[in-house]
């Protein structure tokens, strides 16, 4: 064995702080705090300083065993969890990974299931995301896990991509702001793993596309987010299954070991994507890739292979040892955290309830002539129409299925909030004409249209991309035949969020967005259809009026190209009009701002204060939101970026004064020249409102 020294000083100045770290099970005298430690002693004690209880590991394990640190081995998968192997010899377990970005993954039996990733960014709620991400820890935890798979953190650069529902949208600091929060959410429970690490936004050719982008879009736009997580303290980051500029992104170089853990300091562990995230063993290991899952294909005995000939230096294994060991530590999984109680934890009536606000506040109310709220009251007939009307519409059967003991559907749920009203139920995408007959005359029509998991979802286990944006032909058809109908139709969409709508928008009374709502997405509807919530959804990504309006999306080529510009900012280049912008939502009461002014920067950041006043007739939720622009700059910019945002609640005629903070830092781009952000000298404008196309306050902040 080799002699311990590193860790009995600091463990000295933890006993002398604390009486703590003196204690040992073995019968040495604990007063004696200046005799050194075995690296058993150290390793398994949980007042002993983290790095130290790692180098105490690490220096017990034989190459074997360190190698066994380092891949997946689902012959031992069980309980729907994909399976480390644990060492029982020195009391290390392994990891218990699973997925989880809408509950925690179906295999494990059922889950709360929430509403989808898209659906959770329109609620611009960072407290409750931070909720979600706890409640899924919790879960996680209970069926055994201690990693969770999520969150799925790329950007929506097209809302074709088959995962666009698992992620919060396409705005990067939008996206980041959820991931911060879900990830510390998750890890009170357990390990987060933010995924995947980088430019990974196509599924039908996931596996081979090379995505082509400059420095410049790759640190503006599609890292950041991912940078976010890490200053969260994620511990763990899901290496692409893509290729970025011509590397396989699990043995990234530039990707991993320059930018994720050299510059940003990440200390955790990076693991593989599943099917064929692991290209190679050498390059991998030295990329910074240190854990391959599923199984061993190129770690293993390759890797033992490897290190025994001399092609890798034992040292290189050693990097990504102590990063699974520092997680096993620092996360309570050497010490045994205790379990919850799946009876008390899995599907808890405060998991369930939180399902329903979180789809409250994310259904985004994008059309109203005033047929909104319906009245739930006797006398009052409404006709719930369509097939999804009647289904559970979770979303993706791929890595983010759920399995759910139970969902209300629309119509289940509009009964059972009807108060008398009655409902009457034509679940059919094809209705008779004597069904549509009972459409005439309805005080109004709710029709239920849009996507399920036959239309997107995750690349060659589900659905792959979207073939386009429009709706089914069935679908329009359906629309359509409910407005010749009844001039009172509402139009609630389903799905991972955009779908064409200039067949019917102007026509309609109302179209709310209700994304995959989750297992309480019924009652949700039934809460914000009938009034008892106003709507308070805000879009996550530009909602177009033809695909044509968006940066071409390319499923089926092995290159693709990403540009600087994509969503609110391509458009607002263009000069092209969304149907809704980003940013949008209406409810029921209306909101006006006033008096924005914006302080020095201080530390750093600068404080934007603006007047928020509810103006209508009842009690809502508002998302303030803050862009800015660079007027002047000398390079490429978008007309305006996101930099804050603010969800607030107030009373019918209540005015409350809101505070936006951004960094001055965000102001940055990044320079080719210097390889570093620089915030240039300018004078930004700074705009705040409520849609990225309503910005009625503005000023200036000169640097
Ligand atoms: C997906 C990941 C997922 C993994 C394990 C992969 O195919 O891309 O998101 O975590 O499978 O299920």
């Amino acid at each position: 064995m080799r002699p311990f020294l590193p860790g009995w000083s600091s463990c000295l100045l933890v006993a002398l702080a604390t009486a703590g770290c003196g204690k040992d099970a073995g019968g040495t005298d604990p007063a004696d705090a200046t005799a050194p430690h075995s690296p058993e002693q150290v390793a398994h004690d949980p007042a002993a300083m983290l790095e130290d209880r790692v180098e105490a590991l690490l220096s017990l394990l034989t190459l074997e065993e360190k190698v066994a640190q380092m891949h997946g081995d689902s012959a031992l998968n069980s309980g729907g969890l994909n399976f480390m192997r644990d060492n029982p010899r020195l009391g290390i377990p392994g990891f218990r990974m699973v997925d989880g970005m809408r509950g925690v993954g179906a295999a494990t039996g059922p889950a709360t299931s929430f509403p989808v990733g898209s659906a959770r960014g329109a609620t611009f709620d960072l407290e409750l995301e931070r909720q979600v991400g706890e409640a899924i820890g919790a879960e996680a935890r209970a069926r055994g896990a201690n990693v969770l798979l999520a969150p799925t953190i790329n950007l929506v650069r097209h809302p074709r991509w088959g995962r666009a529902q698992e992620s919060y949208g396409e705005d990067t600091f939008h996206v980041g702001s959820l991931a911060a929060v879900f990830v510390q959410g998750v890890q009170q429970h357990v390990i987060a793993s933010a995924k995947h690490f980088a430019a990974n936004s196509i599924e039908d050719s996931r596996f081979m596309v090379d995505v082509t982008l400059d420095e410049r879009t790759l640190r503006e736009v599609y890292l950041p987010h991912f940078k976010r997580a890490v200053s969260a303290g994620v511990g763990s980051i899901m290496s692409a299954y893509n290729l970025v500029n011509g590397v396989h992104c699990g043995e990234n170089v530039h990707l991993l070991h320059d930018i994720l853990k050299g510059e940003w300091g990440f200390d955790g562990f990076v693991v593989s994507d599943w099917l064929l995230g692991t290209t190679s063993t050498v390059p991998s290991v030295l990329a910074g890739l240190d854990i391959e899952m599923p199984d061993a294909n190129f770690y293993g005995q390759p890797l033992l292979d490897a290190l025994n000939t001399g092609v890798l230096p034992t040292s290189a294994v050693d990097q990504s040892v102590r990063r699974i060991l520092r997680d096993k530590v620092r996360f309570g999984i050497i010490d045994g955290k205790p379990a919850l109680d799946p009876a008390l934890t899995i599907a808890s009536p405060a998991h369930i309830a939180l399902a329903r606000r979180v789809e409250t506040e994310a259904a985004v109310l994008l059309k109203n002539d005033g047929t909104l709220p319906l009245a739930a009251r006797p006398g009052v007939r409404i006709v719930v129409l369509g097939a999804l009307a009647d289904r559970a519409n979770l979303g993706d059967t791929g890595s983010s299925q759920t399995q759910s003991s139970y969902v209300v559907t629309p119509l289940a749920g509009l009964m059972a909030n009807a108060r008398g009203a009655t409902i009457t139920p034509v679940a059919t995408d094809t209705p008779a004409p004597e069904q549509l007959a009972q459409l005439d005359g309805a005080d109004a029509v709710v029709v239920v249209v849009g996507l399920d998991a036959r239309n997107e979802g995750e690349g060659a286990i589900a659905a792959g991309d979207r073939r386009s944006l429009a709706l089914s032909p069935v679908h329009e058809q359906l629309v359509n035949s409910a407005l010749a109908h009844n001039a009172h139709t509402v139009v609630v969409l389903e799905g991972s969020g955009p779908s064409l709508v200039e067949g019917f928008v102007e026509r309609a009374s109302a179209l709310l967005l209700a994304w995959y709502p989750g297992l309480e997405g019924g009652n949700a509807l039934a809460d914000l259809l009938f009034g008892d919530k106003s709507p308070s959804g805000r879009l996550p990504v530009s909602f177009p009026r033809a695909e044509s309006q968006l940066p071409t999306f390319v499923n089926d080529q092995p290159h693709v190209s990403y540009g600087l510009l994509h969503g609110y900012r391509y458009l607002d280049a263009a000069g092209s009009e969304p149907r809704f912008p980003f940013g949008f939502g209406l409810g029921y009461t209306t909101f006006s701002l006033a008096a924005l002014t914006l302080g020095p920067p201080l530390n750093g950041v600068v404080e934007a204060r603006v007047d928020v006043s509810n103006t209508g007739a009842r009690d809502g939720e508002h998302v303030v939101q803050l862009y800015v622009s660079y007027p002047g700059s000398r390079v490429e910019r978008a007309p305006r970026e996101l930099k804050a945002f603010q969800r607030v609640s107030l009373k019918r005629g209540e005015t409350r004064s809101v505070t936006l903070s951004f960094a001055v830092a965000d102001l940055a781009y990044w320079d080719v020249v210097t390889s570093a952000f620089v915030v240039e000298p300018l004078t930004y404008t700074v705009a705040v409102g409520s849609s990225s196309r309503d910005l009625p306050l503005s000023a200036t902040l000169t640097l």
